[in-house]
C-alpha cells in the first residue's frame, strides 16, 4: 500500500503556489468610498480607521491612488448636506454623489468602472430605505418610484454600474425598466439580491451619518439571517428581473450562502465585506491581538475561495499593496 503524505506538496513556497486552489488578484477589488457635501477636508470614520468621507478633490486622489494599484472599480456613497423624508437629494442630479460622479467620469472616463449604490437611506432623515408609512412600515411599491428616479440621475451623471442596496421588492425590474425608457440600456446593475439584516452595518452607518429612527431596524425588507435558501429565490428573481451582477452581504458570516448561490447561477457574483468585518480586524490589530494585514488577506482570500467573483471591500486598497509584494 503507497502511504499518502499530503505534506510533499506544502514543502516550499514554489510547490505551494504552483498547487494553490484560489487565487486572489487585484482585478478582484472594488473599494467602497464615501463623498461628504459641505466639507473641505477629508472627515476620518473613527469606527473605520483609515476610511474617510471624502471631499469631491480628496475623492479624485483617493481614486488615483486605487487605480494606480490595478483595482477596477469603486462603490460610491454619498452623504447630503439636507436629508427629509424621501430622500430626494438622491436623485438631484446637482447632489453630492451625481456630481461626484461626473467628476470621477471626468478624470477616469471608463479605466475605472464606477458603481453607484442606490439608496435613500443615507438621504432620508428618518435613515430608512424607503419611504414610510404612518403605520412605521416601508412602503415598498412607493419606493420603487425613487429608485427609478435614483437610477436616472446616476447614469445621466456618469455611473457604469447602479447597485440597489434597499432590498424593496421588484426594484430590479422597477430600475431596468426606468433605465431603458431613458436610453440607458449600456448601464449594468449589481444586485445587493441577498442582503441581510445584520448587526455588522454598525460602522458603515458611522460613515454616512444614519441613525434609524426611533430605534428602529431593517428586519422588515433585509433579510433574516437564519435562511439561506431564500437567499437563493432573492438571486434567482433578481436576475429574472434584469440583474447583471448579484453580491451576497455580509460575506464572511455568510460563506455557505456565497456558496451555495455559486453553484446555482452563472451570472457574476460580489460579496460585500462589510464595515464590521473591516473593523473587528482592525480593532483586534490596534490591540496587537492579531496580525491584523495578514487576517484579512485571509478573510479576502475566503470569501474567493467560497465562490466570490469579486469583493465590495475597506481593505482594497491595502489588498492591492500586499498582493503586489
Ligand atoms: C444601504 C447600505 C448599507 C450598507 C451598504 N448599503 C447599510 C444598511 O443596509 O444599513 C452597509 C455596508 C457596510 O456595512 O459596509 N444603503
Amino acid at each position: 500500500m503507497i502511504e499518502r503524505r499530503p505534506r510533499r506538496l506544502r514543502r516550499t513556497e514554489a510547490l505551494r503556489r504552483l498547487v494553490a486552489e484560489t487565487q486572489l488578484s487585484v482585478n478582484d477589488l472594488v473599494a467602497p468610498l464615501f463623498v461628504r457635501e459641505g466639507v473641505t477636508e477629508p472627515q476620518p470614520v473613527h469606527s473605520l480607521p483609515g476610511v474617510f468621507q471624502h471631499t469631491r478633490s480628496s475623492l479624485i486622489e483617493e481614486v488615483k491612488k486605487l487605480r494606480d494599484r490595478g483595482i477596477p472599480g469603486i462603490v460610491l456613497f454619498g452623504i447630503p448636506e439636507k436629508k427629509d423624508s424621501t430622500g430626494s437629494e438622491a436623485w438631484n442630479p446637482e447632489g453630492i454623489v451625481q456630481q461626484a460622479l461626473g467628476d470621477l467620469r471626468n478624470e477616469f472616463d471608463d479605466e475605472m468602472v464606477l458603481i453607484a449604490d442606490l439608496c435613500v437611506d443615507e438621504y432620508t432623515d428618518h435613515g430608512h430605505c424607503g419611504i414610510v408609512k404612518s403605520n412605521g412600515v416601508v412602503d415598498n411599491d412607493a419606493t420603487l418610484e425613487l429608485y427609478q428616479n435614483i437610477a436616472i440621475a446616476q447614469a445621466e451623471a456618469g455611473a457604469h454600474v447602479t447597485a440597489p442596496s434597499g432590498m424593496m421588492d421588484g426594484q430590479v425590474k422597477a430600475i431596468r425598466t426606468a433605465l431603458d425608457s431613458k436610453g440607458y440600456e449600456d448601464i449594468s446593475i449589481l444586485a445587493y439580491a441577498a442582503k441581510y439584516a445584520s448587526a455588522l452595518y454598525g460602522p458603515f452607518r458611522d460613515a454616512v451619518d444614519v441613525e434609524i429612527a426611533d430605534g428602529g431596524d431593517r428586519k422588515g425588507y433585509q433579510q433574516d439571517p437564519p435562511n439561506a435558501r431564500e437567499a437563493v429565490t432573492e438571486v434567482l428573481l433578481d436576475i429574472s428581473e434584469g440583474a447583471d451582477m448579484v453580491m451576497v452581504k455580509p460575506a464572511l458570516s455568510y460563506l455557505d450562502v456565497i456558496s451555495q448561490i455559486r453553484s446555482e447561477v452563472n451570472v457574476p457574483l460580489a460579496a460585500y465585506h462589510v464595515s464590521g468585518e473591516y473593523a473587528m480586524v482592525e480593532a483586534a490589530a490596534a490591540n496587537g491581538w492579531i496580525d491584523g494585514e495578514s487576517v484579512g488577506m485571509e478573510h479576502l482570500l475566503s470569501i474567493k475561495r467560497a465562490g466570490a467573483d469579486f469583493i465590495l471591500t475597506y481593505l482594497a486598497c491595502r489588498a492591492a499593496e500586499n498582493l503586489q509584494k
